[in-house]
């Protein structure tokens, strides 16, 4: 009689090469409170802003990636969270509007960008606030709404890419963008917060990726989600150390960086990174 292995031998990851958009936070500082990370009142270090991003910086060139950089501009201190300048896929670049007037020169500024640089720009309708919100999981798009992007940019991506368009409602303020409470690991695997969706969402959620890793309040409250994945090794922040086991254990290279300051701001290593898609 023929034995089955009960054991399976471990996944192996492949990496995919990846292009993405990165600004240097050369005016980096917390100024406004449109995040309940955010505290004005306390001082920030620009210099060490700009060496910590260095080190994210540096780790994507390590990994073969393409790093292209933006201009950073004065007076947007947030410029540096790339991931809301856009969402580009198939060349075709949709632009950021922002929901907080103290962002909103930033979409104009990115799609310059795009348009300098090899993207077909169409401007929005609808606030929403890029790669933020909008992930891209193999051909779906998972759409976040509930604090910046409107649910009616959920449709302009549906006619604009063609592609399903799902929408999750987030109903936690520290978790107010998708990228902060979800993490694309490869075309078919994600790991989320589950306490960041309204139940509707989760139940979405759970169809569609019931193996997904879920993660514990302590890596949440570092942005562990907050990271950005070539398939293989997965970037994020060094304190989330829980979310670095579960990555581990299903085969992925979790490598740790310490943006501490610019989470000052809000956010982590997936808010500044945008995905360049031509
Ligand atoms: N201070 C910025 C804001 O509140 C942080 C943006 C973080 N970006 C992100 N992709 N989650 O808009």
């Amino acid at each position: 009689m023929q034995q089955v292995a009960v054991t399976s031998a471990p996944v192996e990851r492949v990496a995919e090469h990846k292009t993405v958009l990165m600004c240097r936070p050369e005016h980096f500082t917390v100024s406004y409170r449109i995040n309940p990370w955010m505290h004005p009142e306390d001082p920030t270090d620009t210099s060490l802003a700009v060496q910590q991003w260095d080190d994210l910086y540096r780790i994507y060139l390590d990994l073969g990636f393409d790093v292209e950089l933006i201009d950073p501009l004065p007076g947007l201190p947030d410029m540096v969270y790339a991931a809301n300048g856009g969402f580009t896929l198939d060349g075709i670049a949709y632009g950021a509007r922002f929901q907080y007037d103290e962002r909103a020169a930033e979409g104009p500024a990115y799609m310059d960008w795009f348009r300098s640089h090899g993207f077909q720009v169409v401007e929005p309708v609808s606030v929403n606030e890029g790669e933020g919100d909008f992930l891209l999981v193999g051909e779906r798009i998972l759409a976040g709404t509930g604090f910046r992007s409107d649910a009616a940019s959920h449709d302009e991506l549906r006619r604009i890419y063609g592609r399903e368009v799902v929408t999750l409602k987030l109903i936690d303020p520290a978790f107010y963008h998708l990228d902060t409470a979800i993490a694309v690991l490869d075309a078919t695997n994600i790991a989320y917060l589950p306490k960041a969706f309204d139940e509707p969402s989760l139940e979405i959620i759970r169809d569609l990726y019931p193996d997904a890793v879920t993660v514990n309040d302590e890596d949440a409250a570092v942005l562990g989600l907050n990271s950005f994945s070539d398939g293989r090794n997965v970037v994020i922040a060094s304190r989330a150390v829980g979310f670095e086991a579960s990555l581990r254990e299903r085969g992925y290279n979790p490598i740790g960086v310490d943006l501490s300051e610019l989470l000052l701001g809000g956010g982590g290593v997936k808010c500044c990174t945008l995905e360049l898609r031509r």
